[in-house]
């Protein structure tokens, strides 16, 4: 997330926002991506596959079990082969540091789908769905409840970018990066507010969000967490009615009813989930135009 700037995530949303009112022509139609995903997904998946065949551009799909990795080939290696077949590499993994050895190694550009430490693709689209929803992200208050995972980190770290005041309410166990935490602190100040009461984190709060309790690669705290987070962090109708009037509820999905949300709050009027996920696609063909420097055939 913290390799975008403020200009160019304004950016970002209007070309999204273009492209939403179906204002694309085949930008990508030279161009082959490659998705390289560890771990299962559904959204990021299709968003990118979709939008990318919209531009006129090809993906190929790769996982760890059906390539080499599976048997030994060095991550190294497998990097360097992404670069002399394609023209960018979309990767979900389990360490963010495969990322980094990834995009080290494959001279071509690495965008991140997921890992244990961030989402910016997630975040990017949900700051957004936001702007599309309140008209404007001036005035905008965001409370994130439940585990301080990648999704938090991002919206900590896109927050810090767009100058969004956030707070977050998690388990004093389960915060999110101390590192990101003390590199918004100079930035948002009073605006950044870290603490684990989930009713303090509302009040006032235009955006209520929350994300699963066990991450994809948590499995083995399973129980740990849901005795952490349950019933103190769960979204239900009481906690949505101290954020502010006409608050909107948002979740980047999978959830989870009766765990982090009462599915009253996610299937109810003020959620916006699924508007929030089909803008994946839009903010993420956006991203592509403006990585591949193609927004001025737009
Ligand atoms: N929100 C999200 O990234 O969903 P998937 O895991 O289905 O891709
Ligand atoms: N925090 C979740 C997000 C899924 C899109 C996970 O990492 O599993």
């Amino acid at each position: 997330m913290s390799d975008l700037t403020k200009h160019d995530v304004n950016e970002i949303f209007t070309i999204a926002s273009r492209l939403k009112m179906n204002k694309y022509g085949r930008q990508l139609e030279d161009k082959v991506l490659a998705l390289f995903f560890e771990k299962p997904s559904t959204r990021t998946r299709l968003s990118f596959e979709a939008g990318i065949r919209h531009l006129g551009g090809s993906t190929i799909y790769l996982d760890a079990v059906t390539t080499q990795i599976s048997r030994g080939e060095s991550l190294e290696d497998t990097a360097r082969m992404f670069e002399r077949f394609v023209d960018g590499l979309i990767a979900r993994v389990y360490k963010h540091q495969t990322l980094e050895t990834i995009a080290k190694y494959a001279r071509i550009p690495v965008i991140n789908a997921l890992s244990d430490k961030e989402h910016p693709c997630q975040v990017l689209s949900d700051l957004f769905t936001i702007k599309e929803k309140k008209g404007r992200l001036e005035d905008q208050k965001i409370a994130f409840i439940g585990d301080g995972n990648n999704v938090c980190n991002s919206l900590l770290l896109g927050c810090g970018i767009m100058g969004i005041p956030i707070s977050v309410a998690t388990p004093p166990e389960f915060r999110p990066s101390q590192k990101i935490i003390e590199l918004l602190q100079p930035v948002l100040k009073d605006q950044l507010v870290i603490t684990s009461e989930p009713e303090q984190a509302v009040r006032d709060a235009s955006v209520v969000y929350t994300d699963v309790f066990v991450s994809m690669g948590d499995e083995a705290t399973k129980e740990k967490r849901l005795s952490a987070f349950l019933p103190k962090y769960q979204v239900n109708q009481k906690l949505m009615s101290q954020a502010r009037n006409g608050a909107i509820f948002m979740h980047c999905l999978p959830a989870h009813r009766g765990e982090e949300v009462q599915a009253e709050v996610i299937d109810g009027s003020q959620s916006v989930v699924f508007d929030q996920a089909e803008n994946r696609m839009h903010v993420q063909k956006a991203l592509l135009l403006k990585m591949f420097n193609l927004i001025s055939y737009l």
